[in-house]
């Protein structure tokens, strides 16, 4: 099976987000693995008129919200049936664009730059960093941000067949790779769990010099 094929398999097998959350907002970010939790978009500072990648897209539901507080927004997703569901459910929102490919191969291909680049539990987690955040930085606007989120190292989490190892860093790994790909101000957030539950999420932002 191929890596496509295997997160297309984990894509079917997921639920799709909720219409609306606890507080009754149609739109919302999530940096967390639980529904209600944790930041909110701004921790990437105001998004209006900024243009947004997503590496590893999913269903669209993030980045739909931040097209719905005025950027533009492209989600890239290696599984086929994420851009289908994302298309369904968010293709009507001016200023919103999902592709089918895999994050290197898109950024290797596009000439366009990205204001903030983000990935939830996405790409970043899962492909080389050393092959994935050259290209990244390459497409970044001076002064960019990069912001991804993922499970604190020694956590279980998704791990379809052949997506090879996750790439899972301690604060002080991420602030010593990304500086050496050329990002600064490095800022590590731990978010802490929810009531009863027992892994937190790590939040990293990097910013394009
Ligand atoms: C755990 S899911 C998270 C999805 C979404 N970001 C969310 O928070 O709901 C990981 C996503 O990354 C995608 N993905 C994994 N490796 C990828 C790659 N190399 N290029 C593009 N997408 C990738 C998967 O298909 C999947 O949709």
């Amino acid at each position: 099976m191929s890596l496509a094929e295997s997160w297309d398999r984990y894509a079917v097998a997921s639920k799709p987000r909720r219409t609306v959350n606890a507080t009754g907002d149609t739109t919302w970010l999530n940096w967390t693995q639980y529904a209600d939790h944790g930041p909110n978009e701004s921790v990437l500072g105001s998004v209006a008129g900024r243009r947004v990648l997503e590496l590893g897209s999913g269903s669209g539901s993030n980045l739909a919200h931040l097209v719905t507080l005025g950027a533009t927004g492209q989600g890239v997703d290696i599984a086929p049936a994420r851009e289908t569901v994302a298309r369904e459910r968010w293709g009507d929102l001016p200023g919103i664009a999902f592709r089918t490919a895999e994050a290197t191969a898109f950024l290797k291909e596009t000439d366009e730059t990205f204001d903030v680049v983000l990935s939830i539990f996405g790409a970043v987690w899962f492909v080389d960093s050393d092959t994935l955040l050259p290209l990244i930085r390459l497409r970044m606007a001076p002064g960019g941000i990069l912001a991804f989120s993922h499970l604190p190292p020694g956590s279980q989490g998704p791990k379809p067949a052949k997506s090879g190892l996750r790439h899972d860093r301690t604060p002080d790994e991420w602030g010593r790779t990304l500086t050496g790909h050329g990002f600064s101000d490095v800022r590590v957030s731990l978010i802490d769990p929810p009531e009863g539950r027992a892994v937190g999420t790590m939040l990293v932002r990097a910013f394009a010099a």
